[in-house]
């Protein structure tokens, strides 16, 4: 015989959140605030305590994003620029056109690979579409002991 296990989720619990995230991602720009879209991330980690943690993440070393540049850190879905000199700024890697990850930071500009948008590194800003909407915040970067931390 089946039983179900009622604590089990069921496959497909995400439409709601996931038609939501949209304007998720819109109230996350207006505020500059990070965003935590968890169960609509498209990997299936089994996780089954829903809470994230923001806690502060390290993503590399420095020399990672050069002074007018910058870097993703896929891993974290983060892009990190550092628009002057020991200024940094980090945004979502989400493209706001249609989710792909942005791929690399080119002359000042942050480039997702599926339809060529282009985001300014000092606000987020969409400069060139299909995008209209900014990167998001994804928090601040700390420098300690030589590595990016995101908090
Ligand atoms: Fe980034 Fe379309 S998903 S430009």
């Amino acid at each position: 015989m089946n039983d179900p296990d009622p604590a089990a989720p069921a496959g497909g619990r995400c439409a709601a959140a996931c038609l939501d995230r949209r304007s998720v991602l819109r109230s996350a720009a207006l505020a500059g605030g990070a965003v935590t879209l968890a169960a609509c991330g498209g990997s299936s980690n089994g996780s089954s305590n829903g809470s994230e943690s923001s806690g502060p993440t390290t993503l590399g070393p420095v020399g990672e994003v050069p002074v007018g540049g910058g870097a993703v850190f896929p891993d974290a879905n983060v892009v990190v620029a550092q628009p002057s000199d020991g200024s940094y700024v980090a945004y979502s890697a989400t493209c706001t056109h249609q989710g792909c990850q942005v791929g690399e930071v080119v002359d000042g500009e942050i480039v997702c690979p599926c339809h060529g948008s282009h985001f300014a590194t000092e606000d987020g800003a969409a400069v060139t579409g299909p995008a209209t909407e900014p990167l998001p915040s994804a928090g601040q970067i700390r420098v300690e002991s030589g590595k990016l931390v995101l908090t």
